[in-house]
């Protein structure tokens, strides 16, 4: 028996096809029904107990051995076939190349981003590596406050601090430091968390916020803008309401709901049966950022907003797992192909 499977084995090895028939002969008299190597698994019966899980393993690699061979020439004959043809034939139309598509958190930032360049916003950048005045301090977390605790992150480096950023409101006090209101900008980019992953939440995820400076910027036009952004994006018969909220940042603070765009405000699981959903955080900048930043809050007021893509995304296309996002899965990014 021993024997037989080792002269099968170098059989597997050295053999090679020409074509297409003669890889078959040899597929059917290794691996079909009545095949030498199904054959073989008949005879388990008769080896004795302490040796059939031995015997068991071995015929199973050599299956294995016998249909990986298989395949490769399989391949191998197909590519001779298609360079033969190539070769032969220029006027054969070429292999269809799929085109990739926008991942979809990419679909959504580019339309928030055509939504408020429409009403005179312009985009602008910072980097995802931020020093603690930045992300924390110029934004009025004094340090020790509880609410750099609800923004942990990853620290780079220790006195000075040096971390990832916790959102992209550090880009509004970079653009407050060197623009001379008026300032109409908005933020996109990838912001980071200690938070463990979930379904709901992830340790990297991407914002856009928005900042809007100028003589006489009231709450009446933080609400009108957003209530423009909510419609755009999601409908024209979406509602929206504000709560109050507090951010460090701004004074006074809300969060925006829109009604939910599922159940269109009747109550359904996503919207946890009360039809408005949550979708940013808003307010007016707090007089200290302004200064913080070299503004002078005596001429000037202004408003901003921040929103997860994500959470947006995930509310739009009704994802359930944010973790999707990540993880490059065709079956999950080809369905996007046509969206927006
Ligand atoms: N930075 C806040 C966060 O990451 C979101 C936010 C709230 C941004 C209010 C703002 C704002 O600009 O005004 O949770």
């Amino acid at each position: 028996m021993k024997d037989k499977i080792q002269s099968l084995l170098e059989e597997i090895k050295a053999f090679k096809a020409e074509n297409n028939e003669q890889l078959e002969k040899f597929r059917i008299r290794l691996l079909s029904k009545k095949g030498v190597i199904t054959g073989l698994f008949t005879e388990f019966k008769n080896v004795p107990k302490e040796h059939r899980k031995e015997f068991g393993r071995v015929l199973n690699e050599l299956k294995n051995k016998a249909q990986e061979k298989v395949n490769f020439l399989r391949d191998e004959l197909e590519d001779v076939k298609t360079a033969d043809k190539s070769d032969k034939d220029l006027t054969l139309p070429v292999d269809f190349i799929e085109l990739g598509t926008l991942h979809p958190l990419s679909i959504v930032r580019n339309k928030i981003i055509d939504i408020f360049t429409r009403i005179g916003f312009t985009v602008a950048e910072g980097p995802e590596i931020e020093d603690d005045f930045h992300n924390f301090t110029a934004l009025n977390f004094p340090e020790e406050h509880p609410a750099r605790d609800m923004q942990d992150t990853f620290f780079i480096e220790k006195d000075p601090d040096i971390a990832l950023r916790t959102h992209t409101s550090s880009v509004q006090v970079r653009a407050m430091e060197t623009t001379k209101p008026p300032i109409r900008e908005i933020y996109p980019g990838r912001v980071f968390r200690n938070e463990a992953i979930s379904a709901r939440a992830h340790c990297i995820f991407h914002q856009i916020e928005g900042l809007y400076i100028d003589k006489n910027v009231s709450f009446a036009d933080l609400k009108q803008t957003l209530f423009y952004f909510a419609k755009e994006f999601f409908g024209e018969n979406t509602k929206t309401r504000f709560r109050p909220s507090y951010f460090p940042f701004t004074e006074p603070s809300a969060e925006m709901d829109i009604s939910c765009n599922i159940c269109g405000g009747k109550g359904c699981n996503i919207c946890k049966y009360v039809g408005w959903v949550e979708i940013l955080g808003c307010g007016m900048v707090d007089p200290n950022v302004l200064e913080n930043c070299r503004i002078d809050s005596k001429k000037y007021t202004g408003f901003a907003f921040g929103m997860g893509i994500e959470r947006i995304t995930m509310l739009k296309y009704r994802i359930e797992d944010i973790r999707l996002f990540f993880e490059n899965d065709l079956r999950f990014l080809k369905q996007f192909k046509s969206a927006f």
